[in-house]
């Protein structure tokens, strides 16, 4: 069957690259994915089960279960700072349908969508798929990746009808301030722009309390999007949600029926257990990933290698750029000659070359072992570079 050609050649991960090249080799360290070793935890599973078990098995409203976009609600205000109704959340699958649903009905074909350079690259899939343009903002790794609500300003024009922002960030693990965000919303809202804030790693800040543009920005121009796969390890139950004003809530729950209907009946229930329930699955997870961005960087701080200090989500950009090689080769020649899978911060946009990035979804012994051969590796070919002169 045929396929339209524009669809051909749209931009696909290079993190599923990295793990095809993964999936090759025995034995391999694989620091490359977003996926917590964690598995749900016990209580989330049972109350799912319970529930489906009741007979609980059906169709659910395109907008989701009502107690879920209930417990949403209470979410937002308790950790989010975030004043919601019901009607203002819709369930979706994942924070990637929540994100997809919300371009297609932002994103007009043709127009401009400002995604933040280096960015997670589903983003740039997206917007391909829906005929508009990728236009990149930079985040700069020597300012610390912060974001420059200057750069944003000067990136907007009158072809611009989105702005993604992402905080806490993949694969930067960076924490934008809370005044640029807010400044960047307000002023890309005020230009009429749809602003789309991806909150999926909400929780997962390390010394910080989590922050959503939506606590102190209030703008028919904003969405937020958050997730229960990386706060609850829920990667594989493929729910998420999204947030904004009522009426393009509707027509986002609108949007979904004639795609996937409703996000899982079944992932609905564990999501609402996740919600009523005890919170300190959260801490003790966040905890742990906090533990190892601690110990992977006391590692590389030994080992005198570069890296930006990540003040959430799972990952790690470490300064490969002493190498003399460029990520792609960089990456290639660690999982080639030391089976560790990292992925090349090219694959994230042109501001993440001279980059790969870590992940901390893996246990510590592995990262710690990975962090291990990559600064061998490093330093074999810092010296290899230096005696050919
Ligand atoms: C920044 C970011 N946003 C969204 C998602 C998608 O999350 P979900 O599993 O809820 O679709 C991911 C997953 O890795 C991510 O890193």
């Amino acid at each position: 069957m045929r396929v339209r050609p524009h669809l051909l050649d749209t931009p696909h991960s290079g993190i599923r690259r990295m793990a095809d090249l993964a999936a090759t080799l025995d034995d391999p360290i694989r620091l490359e994915g977003g996926d917590p070793n964690f598995t749900t935890p016990q209580h989330i599973i049972d109350g799912a089960a319970a529930r489906s078990t009741a007979g609980s098995t059906g169709y659910a409203p395109g907008e989701g279960l009502p107690e879920l976009r209930e417990a949403i609600a209470g979410k937002l205000a308790r950790v989010n700072g975030v004043t919601a109704s019901p009607d203002q959340v819709c369930v979706t699958t994942g924070a990637c349908g929540a994100l997809f649903t919300s371009l297609t009905l932002a994103v007009e074909p043709g127009s401009d969508v400002l995604l933040p350079d280096p960015g997670w690259s589903n983003y740039a899939a997206q917007v391909h798929v829906l005929g508009a343009r990728a236009v990149p903002y930079a985040v700069d790794a020597s300012t610390g990746w912060r974001l420059d609500p200057a750069a944003v300003e000067a990136a907007i024009t009158p072809a611009t009808s989105a702005l993604v922002l992402n905080s806490p960030g993949n694969p930067t693990g960076v924490v934008f301030d809370p005044d640029d965000l807010t400044a960047v919303a307000e002023l890309a809202a005020g230009r009429g722009v749809a602003v789309i804030s991806d909150e999926a790693y909400d929780e997962v800040v390390f010394g910080t309390e989590p922050f959503s543009v939506a606590s102190r920005v209030q703008s028919d121009q904003l969405l937020t999007i958050y997730s229960f796969s990386k706060t609850y390890a829920m990667t594989g139950w493929r729910i998420g949600y999204a947030v904004g004003p009522a009426d393009f809530v509707s027509e986002l729950s609108l949007l979904q029926e004639p795609v996937v209907s409703s996000a899982a009946t079944i992932s609905m229930h564990g999501a609402t257990v996740a919600l009523q329930g005890p919170q300190d699955c959260v801490g003790e997870m966040v905890s742990a990933y906090a533990e190892r961005c601690q110990k992977a960087t006391a590692l590389l701080d030994a080992e005198g290698i570069r890296y930006v200090e990540p003040g959430g989500s799972f990952f790690l950009m470490i300064d490969i750029r002493d190498s003399g090689l460029d990520s792609w080769a960089f990456a290639t020649h660690l999982v080639e000659q030391h089976r560790v899978v990292v992925v090349p911060g090219l694959a994230f946009g042109q501001g993440g070359e001279g980059f790969v990035r870590v992940s901390f979804a893996a246990a510590p012994e592995t990262i710690l072992e990975g962090l291990a051969r990559l600064a061998e590796t490093l330093h074999d070919l810092k010296s290899r570079r230096r005696a050919a002169g």
